[in-house]
């Protein structure tokens, strides 16, 4: 199926850290002619940032930064360190620091017809009414493994024991905050990246529910 020019669709994307989401969201993204969004990369953009210049008022230095911010340039400023991940995980229970990333993803999502948005709380508070939700699962060692393959490509010294500690530690603070955890939308489909082989399977899996929705929404 294909979206049209004059069409609408809202996707929501959300799991735990390394559970195939991004993979998954942006192929569909491309596939389907939706705006892409990553939150996590806002998210980790805003730590970086925090750590760099160390602001007296936080909230009040991102609102400014996110004011001017060009979201393609985050994929360029290499934001996936343990350190960056740890604070982000940190900074992200916050809920005024929330709520100055929720107004970019709200702005990002009005401008654009036909959008994807991925994260942890996609589903639930930023877009709610989405067309359709995907909630990416698989297990701890599953995600570590390919978080590990990741990071080896850019860091030799890398070992699999910390990558696997930190990400367990990280996704326990993303289910058991306060603000938006992480958490299964009730009309969100489970895409179980553990259990489907290869890439391609979760791509025809994804696919066949993006049909359907398009085909419910606007028929042939
Ligand atoms: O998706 P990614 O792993 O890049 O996200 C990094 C961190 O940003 C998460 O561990 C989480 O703490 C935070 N995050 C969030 N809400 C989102 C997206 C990311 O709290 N919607």
């Amino acid at each position: 199926m294909k979206l049209k020019n004059n069409h609408k669709f809202v996707l929501a994307a959300d799991g735990s850290g390394a559970s195939g989401k991004t993979t998954g969201a942006k192929i569909i993204s491309r596939k389907y002619g939706l705006k892409f969004l990553s939150s996590g990369l806002l998210y980790r953009f805003a730590s970086h940032q925090l750590l760099k210049h160390k602001p007296k008022n936080k909230v009040k230095f991102l609102k400014s930064k996110f004011k001017k911010l060009n979201y393609n340039k985050l994929n360029n400023i290499g934001l996936h360190s343990s350190k960056i991940s740890e604070y982000t995980s940190i900074i992200a229970k916050e809920k005024k620091i929330r709520d100055v990333l929720k107004k970019f993803q709200k702005d990002f999502a009005s401008k654009h017809k036909k959008v994807c948005i991925e994260g942890r709380d996609i589903g639930t508070v930023i877009l709610p009414k989405a067309d359709l939700k995907f909630f990416f699962v698989c297990s701890l060692n599953i995600a570590a493994k390919r978080r590990y393959k990741e990071l080896k490509k850019k860091n030799k010294k890398i070992i699999f024991k910390n990558v696997k500690k930190d990400l367990q530690n990280r996704n326990l603070r993303d289910v058991s905050r306060k603000n938006s955890p992480l958490l299964k939308s009730r009309d969100a489909v489970i895409v179980d990246t553990g259990k489907l082989r290869n890439i391609t399977m979760m791509v025809n899996k994804m696919c066949k529910i993006m049909d359907r929705k398009i085909l419910d929404k606007y028929g042939n």
